[in-house]
């Protein structure tokens, strides 16, 4: 274990079984829609989702399309900072697409809302959220996210594409930062 974590909260295997079941449950939910003609496609947060994403459209059997924005909400601190921006847009149309977007983690839920807000102008077909991790926060905007991986407690964590300071992102698992190492900093 890499010496800043502090615990391990989901493992690698623990991830891979809960991101097949996710893909799984994707595929049938839009197998018909799929299969009739209609366009799927993933979009991804960039840059934490994306590791997410890559896993993700590997375990869905359905032909699908895949894109990306970034978004900034976060300085390098641990806290949102609510403050929304379009980096990158995305490269394809969107419209009578089904859209999942896939989040990382879901926390304030500003980030998110933002998005969902801006992709619903381009009139595409549906848009849902698959989101990796939900944090048991008491302040998060109400969204509606049809697939959750794991519901997380309440800790600033990293691993798997989460990152503090752009580091930590390759690591294969999730655990919780020791805080001394973002103190002073948020
Ligand atoms: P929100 O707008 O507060 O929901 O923030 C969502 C974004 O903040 C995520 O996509 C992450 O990039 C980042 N984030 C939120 N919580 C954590 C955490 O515990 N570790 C690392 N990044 C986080
Ligand atoms: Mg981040």
């Amino acid at each position: 274990m890499h010496k800043d974590i502090q615990e391990i909260l989901y493992g690698e295997d623990k991830i891979q079984k809960c991101v097949a079941e996710l893909g799984a449950q994707i595929t049938r939910d839009y197998k018909q829609r799929v299969d009739s003609g209609e366009r799927l496609m993933l979009v991804s947060v960039l840059r934490g989702a994306a590791i997410f994403m890559a896993d993700l459209v590997r375990a869905i059997d359905l032909q699908v399309e895949m894109d990306y924005m970034a978004i900034s909400s976060y300085g390098n601190g641990a806290k949102s900072s609510g403050v929304v921006r379009i980096l990158k847009d995305l490269s394809s149309e969107i419209r009578g697409c089904h859209i999942i977007v896939a989040e990382d983690i879901l926390d304030s839920g500003l980030t998110l809302k933002y998005l969902m807000k801006n992709l619903a102008s381009r009139e595409p077909a549906s848009i849902e959220v698959a989101t990796l991790l939900r944090k048991k926060t008491l302040q998060q905007a109400k969204i509606d996210c049809r697939y959750i991986g794991f519901e997380c407690p309440d800790q600033f964590i990293v691993g798997y594409g989460l990152d503090f300071a752009e580091r930590y992102r390759n690591l294969p698992y999730i655990g919780v930062l020791k805080p001394e190492v973002y103190a002073g900093t948020t």
